[in-house]
């Protein structure tokens, strides 16, 4: 049996219907994500696992015991909100410290612990400051090393890394990451960041409109999106009709629409031979916007404009108005 097994979840406000038959399993030890866009009702999932909202029906069970009606403080569950709420009059050390002092852990190992997590954190230097002293990645940071230092048997990050800066969320994604494998801590990670998921994650479920749309690996998400919505929310799929897109490329794809990935559309000056599993079709260099490690040709193909990336090495293969071919494995089209 999984350690976290949700049940045919359903969550109303009032008449909003939230969530819509939640099935959902986390196996232990991993690190699973809720991806998707604004109000689809990622922290409403996370606030019922955690006690701070009741379901209006369904079931959950945490390492076999069923906890739909137990008390948030029995369940042994760590979180950091979306809003960080700090001890406004504890310091950063005492703040991180909180939950180890409600243990009785000796006042050395407790110190100890605190400065080693403020360190992963990059906050050492900030000990004796106030929360009011804090920029807000900083609180948030504090936040992170609070929820971490006690090794919850669960802990639920909902939108963890908002307030902080490019580099350092990246470098954030990367450690927490890495404690959470090291202490093997089983963790739910909420964000609307398709590449902060693709990175963290064991498993992605993809949230739209209160129902799960999709689930599998980064790599299975990423490269096979089930539906138009998955397809629009990651990656930057191309998503014409398959109808123009069989004309264009004399194709057979079946389904409404294709997506295709503008890194699997391979473009040369020289036409490609005729291969099997090889579609192939001929357009003219509309634009190109520098990602600064590719470059993204928007392609017409006989008014089918398609976007396709190529690895920028140092200089630019293809001008405006060139004529060019492209090439696409067949294989990596998905009808959808
Ligand atoms: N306490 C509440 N009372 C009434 N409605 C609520 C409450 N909490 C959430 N909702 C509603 O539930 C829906 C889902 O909210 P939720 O906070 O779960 O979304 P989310 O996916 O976390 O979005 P975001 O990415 O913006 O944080 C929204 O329509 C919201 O207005
Ligand atoms: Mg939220």
């Amino acid at each position: 049996m999984s350690y976290i097994r949700f049940e045919k979840i359903n969550k109303l406000f009032g008449t909003n219907h939230v969530l819509k038959d939640i099935d959902l399993e986390v196996e232990k030890g991993q690190l699973v994500t809720l991806l998707g866009p604004s109000g689809c009702g990622k922290s409403t999932l996370l606030r019922c696992l955690a006690g701070l909202e009741q379901v209006t029906n369904g079931h959950i069970y945490l390492d076999g015991q069923e906890i739909t009606d137990v008390i948030p403080r029995r369940r042994g569950i760590g979180m950091v909100f979306q809003q960080y709420s700090l001890f406004p009059n504890m310091n950063v050390h005492d703040n991180v410290a909180y939950g180890l002092k409600l243990k009785k852990m000796p006042k050395a190992e407790i110190n100890q612990k605190v400065e080693e997590m403020l360190g992963i954190v990059g906050l050492s230097d900030k000990i004796s400051q106030y929360p009011a002293q804090l920029s807000g990645g900083q609180q948030q940071r504090v936040a992170l090393a609070r929820a971490m230092v006690t090794a919850p048997k669960v802990l639920l990050l909902d939108e963890p890394l908002s307030a902080i800066d490019a580099l350092l969320r990246k470098n954030l994604q990367i450690e927490i990451r890495r404690i959470q494998q090291q202490l093997g801590i089983t963790t739910i990670f909420v964000t609307h960041d398709q590449d902060e998921a693709m990175v963290m994650s064991d498993m992605i479920h993809l949230f739209h409109n209160g129902k799960i749309e999709q689930s599998g690996t980064p790599e299975q998400i990423y490269t096979r999106p089930a539906t138009k919505f998955a397809a629009t929310f990651i990656g930057n799929y191309n998503l014409p009709s398959a109808a123009e897109f069989n004309r264009v490329f004399k194709a057979d794809i079946a389904g409404q629409d294709v997506a295709v990935r503008p890194e699997i559309i391979q473009l040369s000056t020289q036409a490609p031979a005729k291969t099997d599993g090889l579609l192939t079709a001929e357009g003219k260099i509309v634009s190109h916007i520098s990602h600064g490690n590719l470059i993204r040709f928007t392609v017409d193909f006989d008014g089918l404009p398609l976007n396709a990336d190529v690895v920028f090495e140092n200089r630019l293969d293809f001008g405006e108005g060139d004529t060019i071919f492209a090439a696409i494995k067949k294989d990596l089209v998905i009808g959808l």
